[in-house]
């Protein structure tokens, strides 16, 4: 029999930042836990997935998805077990995973939550085969076309999404140099994920060094943070390049998000053209990509990368940490351990 806890603590926003989030910027709640109704189950939170659109949810500008309110729960992409209720196969002891938030347990419906198998590594299912994996393939397959011999360059190419498109982009044939912000992170960029040159763009004359890295132009731009450093990719463009735009943290880090330069000169210059892309639009080809991922994965050729954080507390820090590009990899932040299957139970 799993233990349920009494209560389960919540984070909430309590003002909205400038910029950056701090500590002022949340409040925990803690709320007595609720046994599930007909067609709920209960679910444990194990690990929270922490992204860049949670510090843009924060703020009040426009955007693609509406602002957190205050006194909401904060939203995101969780792995969690299901300890009570049964509701349309789900039965406690299965491993789910959903958009439940930063709190420890959560009532939730079965159209809410993704089974999981125990085939890959928990964390996986945040990563590789969750939204950065997915918002990688899915771009790059539907808008990128990456072709064979020619180069594309990624921001943040260390990061969640961006480690994805440097090895998908290798495994198409392509050319890939990353952009990173500091030595570690280029090391990893080359070494580990497969990128032809990683260039610091935290070292000063790094914009000469991404043109030298590019002998014949970038064929495709996959940009997920914009700023000056992805307006320096736009001086290197290839005629007919594409920029694939996945991204923009940013702005949306800063506190002035309509100041976002985009060097619309050389766009015209070299008649490239720019495709925005949301995962959230083409929620028909999630299945396909998450099954392609796992091929991948299942052949080896792949790497994943996360930053695991322990405790629920740390969990603003963590999104700190993130968003001033201190961490590789998409961060992760361990709520609790997962209660071992009994064997009666079919799960
Ligand atoms: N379109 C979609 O469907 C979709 C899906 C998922 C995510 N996204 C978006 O994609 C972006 C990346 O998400 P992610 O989860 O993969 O985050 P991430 O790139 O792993 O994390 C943030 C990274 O951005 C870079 N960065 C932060 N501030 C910067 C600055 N001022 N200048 C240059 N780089 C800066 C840092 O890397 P370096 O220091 O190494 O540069 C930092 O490590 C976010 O904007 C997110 O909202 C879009």
């Amino acid at each position: 029999m799993t233990e349920i806890a009494e209560y389960s603590r919540q984070f909430v926003l309590k003002t909205r930042p400038v910029d950056l989030p701090g500590d002022e910027t949340f409040a925990i709640e803690t709320t007595p836990i609720v046994m599930p109704g007909p067609g709920q189950v209960l679910v444990k939170i194990l690990i929270a997935a922490l992204s860049p659109w949670q510090n843009q949810r924060l703020k009040d500008f426009k955007n693609y998805t509406k602002p957190f309110e205050i006194g909401e729960v904060i939203d995101c992409d969780v792995l969690g077990q299901v300890v009570a209720g049964e509701a349309d196969g789900l039965v406690p002891g299965q491993l789910v995973t959903g958009r439940l938030g930063w709190r420890e347990y959560a009532l939730a419906t079965p159209d809410q939550l993704l089974r999981v198998t125990d085939e890959f590594p928990d964390t996986m299912w945040l990563t590789a085969l969750s939204s950065p994996g997915l918002t990688a393939y899915c771009a790059l397959d539907m808008f990128g076309r990456p072709m064979p011999g020619q180069t594309m360059v990624v921001t943040s190419a260390a990061g969640s999404v961006g480690g994805y498109a440097v090895q998908l982009g290798k495994l198409a044939g392509m050319r890939v140099v990353g952009l990173s912000g500091n030595a570690d992170k280029c090391t990893l960029v080359t070494e580990r994920l497969g990128a032809d040159v990683c260039v610091n763009h935290a070292e000063p004359g790094y914009e000469e060094r991404l043109a030298a890295a590019c002998p014949d132009g970038v064929h495709l731009f996959f940009d997920t943070t914009g700023g000056t450093v992805a307006d320096a990719v736009f001086d290197t463009l290839a005629k007919y390049a594409k920029v694939l735009v996945v991204g923009r943290t940013v702005s949306n880090n800063s506190d002035r998000p309509d100041l976002d330069p985009v060097n619309m000169r050389q766009l015209w210059a070299r008649e490239a053209s720019i495709q925005g892309f949301s995962r959230y639009s083409y929620p028909e080809r999630w299945g396909f990509a998450r099954e392609r991922m796992m091929d991948l994965c299942r052949q080896g050729l792949i790497q994943t990368m996360d930053h695991l954080v322990d405790g629920f507390e740390k969990t603003p820090g963590a999104l700190r940490d993130m968003l001033t590009g201190r961490c590789t990899g998409k961060v992760l932040v361990r709520y609790g351990a997962a209660t071992p299957i009994e064997k009666d139970n079919p799960a």
